[in-house]
């Protein structure tokens, strides 16, 4: 086992699946401008404090797949995510970047899984002295079909992210799935399990969702009892027109649904004999990845009298999510030194089906959790 700075101080190398889609794009350049202005990043992560207790921050590279031909700066200039004028002038490391077109639709998991590992193969050789992560930024799909047995022969193009999965864990590096996408394949969790590599998911808790559960363990703490929650998001990403799609959806909305009640303890809408909380996900075409995010909250007070509250969140979907992903590729590198394998549900404060036994659902128990995991990594890699 190394020591903390051991870690901290060699470059990082992300592997992302779906490296031109919006979260995947803003990461590249990120990790671009991080090398030159690192404050510009650095300050926005929750890793700082952990991470750069020795100086200035490792490098990170990037490399990665997609099945998008497109150059990085075309890529970046259709997302709108980041305006023009931050990355103009690097246009030309953009689109020098190494990266690997994705396995072919109608190939065979087992069969996607060999030419990762060939392009995972090459990425490390160009980079020997980073420590690889690979994140799953794939599009939501609710179709998994890992409970179906056959899954080395099953085509990879029905659910791309288990082949990634298999190849990192293969591979021997961490995973961090931040797509609502279920990974649950048996195989997979006990070989990460059983190699020391973390398997981290699921489904960036990243805006509302992220409000809502500080708001409801607020509203818990005060034995304020919530009679109804109505939240709808109106997007004009890729994500979005994906997530019309209810197959696509299903996945996302279970996440962004069931949390409240295991927040709270109870059914919030007991009394009406059916779920009163309620998520909708409409695309919008003109918000691009401007999300924006309204919640009605009904709660009851003393002798039972409503009261509600209004949130709106004018957020930036990618802005949101980049940074908390490059956190978690920190975090499984400190895991996986530590010998942590398989799920850890400490991690719960990024996501919002966290995976793993009993995971803490209240904010303040998702903090305590992640501090202790932070202590915990601290004193295992201080001698
Ligand atoms: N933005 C957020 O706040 C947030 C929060 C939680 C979860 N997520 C999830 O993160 C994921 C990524 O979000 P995004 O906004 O970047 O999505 P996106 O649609 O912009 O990007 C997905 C990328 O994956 C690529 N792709 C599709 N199939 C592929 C394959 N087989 N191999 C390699 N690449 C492939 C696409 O070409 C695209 O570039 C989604 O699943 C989304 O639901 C996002």
């Amino acid at each position: 086992m190394g020591t903390l700075e051991s870690i901290t101080s060699r470059p990082l190398l992300l592997l992302i699946a779906g490296v031109k889609g919006a979260i995947g794009s803003t990461m590249v350049l990120a990790s671009h401008i991080m090398r030159r202005q690192p404050e510009m990043i650095t300050s926005y992560l929750t890793t700082t404090a952990l991470w750069s207790d020795n100086g200035a921050a490792a490098p990170v590279h990037v490399a990665g797949w997609d099945v998008s031909q497109q150059s990085m700066s075309k890529t970046l200039a259709l997302h709108r995510v980041v305006p023009e004028s931050l990355w103009r002038k690097d246009r030309d490391y953009l689109d020098d970047i190494q990266l690997a077109p994705a396995p072919k639709t109608g190939l065979s998991v087992s069969a996607q899984v060999d030419q990762l590992l060939d392009d995972i193969d090459v990425f490390r050789k160009t980079w020997p002295d980073a420590q690889p992560v690979m994140i799953n930024l794939l599009p939501a799909c609710s179709e998994c079909g890992c409970a179906t047995g056959a899954i080395d022969e099953m085509d990879g193009g029905r659910f791309p992210d288990l082949a990634y999965a298999r190849a990192a864990i293969q591979a021997g590096i961490p995973v961090v799935n931040f797509t609502p996408n279920d990974l649950d394949d048996p195989a997979l969790v006990t070989a990460a399990a059983e190699k020391g590599l973390p398997l981290v998911g699921r489904d960036g808790k990243t805006g509302q969702t992220y409000f809502k559960v500080v708001l409801a363990s607020a509203l818990k703490a005060r034995q304020l009892r919530v009679d109804g929650w109505y939240s709808l998001n109106i997007l004009g990403n890729a994500d979005g027109r994906n997530l019309m799609d209810p197959d696509c959806a299903r996945g996302k909305l279970a996440n962004k649904t069931e949390l409240l009640d295991d927040v709270l303890g109870y059914q919030v809408g007991e009394a009406y004999g059916e779920s009163a909380h309620k998520v909708h996900i409409d695309y919008y075409p003109p918000r691009g990845d401007a999300k924006e995010a309204w919640d009605v909250i009904d709660i009851k007070g003393l002798f039972g009298l409503p009261m509600s509250i209004r949130v709106n969140l004018q957020g930036r979907d990618s802005i949101l999510a980049a940074p908390m992903a490059l956190d978690l590729a920190r975090w499984v590198l400190l895991l996986q030194a530590v010998g942590r394998g398989g799920a850890v549900p400490e991690l719960g404060f990024f996501f919002k089906k966290p995976e793993g036994e009993t995971p803490a659902t209240t904010y303040e128990d998702q903090l305590r959790e992640l501090r202790k995991l932070e202590a915990f990594c601290r004193e295992k890699l201080a001698t």
